[in-house]
């Protein structure tokens, strides 16, 4: 995928003119609860080029209007996220989704399929998309995705342009699954999180590219099977190789402070221990052995775990069926060597 210039990103903590200043610096964030009159203060901070964190049915998002270049940058200021990993951009209509990228029958296929829900669609870019630069961090390629969360929906309505937002964590930690993980993540470093209780699918979105050959490009509770299903033909796996066309699978990602040890059939005594199933453990993601509840389960029990205060998790095995693929996927970048 080519990379156009992308303007320089104020990566720096002291911004250069007062205006960005007086945007990024927060005394302390605001936690709005979900009503009609916060939902439109939500969207006008988002309008007046601030940073709003609001729940999706997958995890918290940080957003930022994706059409203004300052707003954006703000998102890779405040989480710390390399520049040439790019966002995806949120949209309350599939209609509004075709004005920023080159629709095709196979995003049709997978819209009609799974949208509104946690499934992100990579298209070819319109060079007329009025898209910053910097949410696609110079690819020719936009990620897109129509959340179910009706708070999610309701605040891209009233907003009325699409918002980019990744996780709201700060980058490489854990991604947040309540406004709680978000303030404790990001507080001062954006205007408000409007608060919709947990998330109740607990892990992101399934990515799925169809620039070319259709590739998943991230797994999620929306299966390769449910795509293929969709399809109706077969879709490549992404190789962890392919740093191009996937270019924000860090290997080491979702990390909690502790280390984590995986396929654990016991713990030690100075780990902590994550269950699956009927095991003796510290915290349990499904005591049933249950993968959907293990997935609503995963972030929050981790970052629970990660206040403890111990310098070792460890993970009972999970199985790689249906989302089991997606969890393994995110246990094993939790787990991955740090820099
Ligand atoms: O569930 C989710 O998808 C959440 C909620 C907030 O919507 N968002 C999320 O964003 O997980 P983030 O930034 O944490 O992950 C976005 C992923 C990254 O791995 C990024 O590299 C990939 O999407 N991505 C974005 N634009 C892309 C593009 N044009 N081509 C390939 N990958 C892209
Ligand atoms: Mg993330």
């Amino acid at each position: 995928m080519r990379r156009k210039t992308v303007p320089k990103l104020p990566m720096s903590p002291t911004p250069s003119t007062e205006t960005q200043r007086q945007k990024m610096v927060h005394l302390t964030t605001e936690i709005l609860s979900p009503s009609e009159d916060n939902i439109t203060k939500a969207a006008n901070l988002l309008r007046n080029g601030q940073l709003v964190s609001f729940p999706t049915e997958t995890v918290y998002g940080l957003g930022a209007d994706a059409t203004n270049d300052d707003a954006v940058a703000g998102i890779y200021a405040a989480k710390g996220r390399p520049s040439f990993n790019p966002l995806i951009a949120h949209v309350a209509t599939i209609e509004a989704a075709q004005r920023y990228v080159y629709w095709s029958d196979d995003a049709q296929r997978v819209a009609d399929a799974f949208w509104p829900g946690p499934l992100t669609i990579v298209l070819p870019l319109r060079p007329d998309s009025g898209i910053s630069p910097i949410v696609t961090a110079g690819l020719d390629s936009l990620a897109l995705r129509l959340p179910a969360h009706p708070l999610a929906q309701s605040l891209l309505q009233h907003v009325d342009r699409p918002v980019a937002a990744p996780s709201a964590n700060p980058s490489g930690r854990i991604s947040p699954t309540t406004a709680q993980h978000v303030f404790a993540g990001l507080n001062g470093k954006l205007a408000a999180i409007l608060d919709g209780g947990p998330c109740a699918v607990g892990l992101e979105s399934t990515i799925i590219g169809l620039v070319s050959t259709p590739t998943l490009l991230r797994p999620g509770g929306i299966t390769q099977a449910d795509l293929q299903a969709a399809l109706g033909r077969s879709i490549d796996l992404h190789s962890a190789q392919d740093a191009i066309s996937a270019p924000g699978q860090m290997v080491s990602h979702y990390a909690p402070s502790a280390q984590v040890r995986l396929n654990a059939t016991s713990f030690a005594a100075d780990e902590l221990g994550l269950g699956f199933g009927s095991v003796e453990c510290d915290l349990n993601l499904s005591p049933t052995g249950n993968l959907v509840e293990a997935a609503s389960n995963l972030f929050s029990m981790l970052h629970l775990l990660d206040h403890r205060n111990s310098s070792k998790i460890a993970v009972s095995p999970i199985p790689s069926q249906g989302i089991g693929a997606a969890i393994n996927d995110r246990l094993n970048r939790a787990a991955a060597p740090r820099d």
